[in-house]
């Protein structure tokens, strides 16, 4: 699986299921209801058991864009990170692509406010949301740039790592062709 460091950030790249991740926190792709429904909050629903959605209803409804921590429940990581990104067909492509780099940036926010060491992300929105998968590994990516080069000189040498978890291959091989080309233009 491709990684690469950047500073005190390691990004990387796995295939499979998010829920299963022992990591720090998994970001689900949330609704702004935060119902736990299909995709990705299935999965969390079916593997991290109830208290997860217990949690969610005394924080909804939340904005598309942002995003809010629960516990983990019974899955391996520590927290689950709710981030709603945009209904694609909703919205301008320029607006979809502003509300899904809020989501990013909002539960990467939670690096810092939770102090952790690793974090994973799905393809937010490239599912039952619609967002084109090639765009979104662009606009995605872009987030975590932004964010490593706001934070990669602050006093902490805390190694963080940032793991895109895409379900399957098709949508693996596009993050890891995005992923190609920065690690190209950085060199
Ligand atoms: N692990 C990692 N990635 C997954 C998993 C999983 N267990 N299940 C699905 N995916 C992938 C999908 O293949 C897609 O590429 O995550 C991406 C996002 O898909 P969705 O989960 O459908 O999320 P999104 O498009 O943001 O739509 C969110 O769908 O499931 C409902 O309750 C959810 O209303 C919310 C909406």
């Amino acid at each position: 699986m491709r990684k690469h460091q950047y500073g005190r950030f390691m990004i990387e790249l796995a295939k499979g299921d998010i829920s299963n991740l022992r990591v720090d926190a998994i970001v689900n792709a949330a609704n702004t209801q935060l119902v736990l429904g299909s995709g990705v909050a299935g999965a969390i629903r079916r593997n991290g058991g109830p208290k997860i959605q217990i949690e969610c209803n005394e924080l909804a409804p939340i904005n598309t864009g942002e995003a809010v921590v629960t516990s983990g429940g019974k899955l391996m990581a520590k927290y689950v990170i709710h981030a709603v990104g945009p209904i694609y067909h909703q919205y301008t492509p320029h607006k979809a692509e502003e509300l899904l780099k809020d989501a990013v940036l909002n539960s990467l926010n939670f690096i810092r406010l939770k102090k952790l060491n690793t974090i994973a992300l799905p393809a937010i929105s490239a599912g039952v949301y619609g967002f084109p998968a090639a765009k979104c590994a662009e606009v995605m990516f872009s987030a975590v740039f932004d964010y490593i080069e706001k934070y990669s000189d602050t006093s902490s040498n805390r190694l963080v790592k940032i793991i895109f978890c895409l379900y399957d291959q098709t949508m693996y091989n596009i993050f890891d062709e995005e992923f190609e080309i920065r690690i190209e233009k950085e060199l």
